[in-house]
């Protein structure tokens, strides 16, 4: 049986860890060649040949989303080496706390825009010319529930997310006004067992010294689901959004997050 985007290609950033890694490897099972960029260039390689190893196509391009330069050549190797780009997610995004927003260095907020918004903004601008040419495709873009409601200690993540998923509705009037058949969409995960976790600064001090969030814990009490998502749960939300199953969708929000966005659920035992 052919797969859900056979015959298509896609570009995933972020591709060597949690989220990213996952769509990565559900997109190439179902299908697509996939191009994995990330500036992690341990972990993005063997991503790729676990999916090699599995029969399917892949790529790892070393990329770091921030710089402009890098985009342009990135995008000059997949149409060098596929002649097409059908499905874009922008997913790599990094996350910063600060206990009060007072504590957070400016350093800190522009580096956390820098990824999480001039990156997917680059990818856009670069990889929307490409998927014109060669007819239209997908769009995806890596929000967060944290895009659609505030969390004390994540005020400047919350702005970028918050940034990300309108930036993907008015890309996808843009897209729908010219008619060149690209759909937008943004993905909004809640709580999910990836390596993030281990990497944000819990609500930080300005000393720098943080407690690590444990996630799990989090989730049990938060998710009405009672438990973290898993990256493939996420993975496969991208997949359908990346899919001609969802040809009618566009400018939406696919929220993954457990049932949190919708309301709490107190559990009876
Ligand atoms: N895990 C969650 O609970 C959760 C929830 C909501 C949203 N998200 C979003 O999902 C996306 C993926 O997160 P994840 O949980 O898989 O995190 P992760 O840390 O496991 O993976 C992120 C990947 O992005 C890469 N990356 C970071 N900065 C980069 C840069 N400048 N250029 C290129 N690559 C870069 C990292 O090397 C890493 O491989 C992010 O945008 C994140 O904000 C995650």
């Amino acid at each position: 049986m052919a797969g859900q985007v056979a015959g298509k290609v896609a570009l995933v950033t972020g591709g060597a860890s949690g989220i990213g890694q996952a769509v990565a490897e559900l997109l190439a099972e179902e299908g697509a060649s996939v191009v994995v960029t990330d500036m992690d260039e341990l972990r993005g390689p063997d991503v790729v040949a676990g999916i090699k190893r599995a029969g399917r196509e892949a790529v790892f391009l070393s990329q770091d989303v921030t710089s402009e330069p890098r985009w342009a050549e990135v995008v000059g190797e997949i149409e060098e080496r596929f002649g097409r780009l059908d499905v874009l997610v922008s997913n790599a995004g990094i996350g910063i706390g600060a206990a009060s927003i007072i504590e957070m260095s400016l350093a800190d907020w522009r580096r956390q825009t820098a990824v999480n918004l001039d990156g997917v903004f680059l990818s856009v601008k670069y990889g929307l010319p490409l998927m014109r040419k060669t007819g239209g495709g997908s769009i995806i873009m890596m929000s967060s529930l944290a895009g659609l409601r505030g969390a004390a200690t994540l005020a400047g993540y919350s702005a970028t997310k918050g940034g990300v998923r309108l930036f993907a509705k008015s890309i996808a009037m843009e897209c729908a006004s010219v008619g060149d058949g690209i759909r937008v969409n943004s993905v909004h995960p809640g709580i999910i067992d990836t390596p993030i976790w281990h990497k944000i600064p819990a609500g930080g001090t300005a000393s720098g010294q943080n407690a690590p969030i444990d996630f799990e814990a989090m989730a049990k009490l938060a998710a009405p689901l009672g438990r973290p998502g898993r990256a493939r749960e996420v993975a496969q939300g991208v997949l359908f959004l990346a899919s001609d199953a969802s040809s009618y969708l566009t400018g939406s929000e696919l929220v993954i997050d457990g049932g949190m966005f919708a309301g709490s659920a107190p559990r009876k035992s």
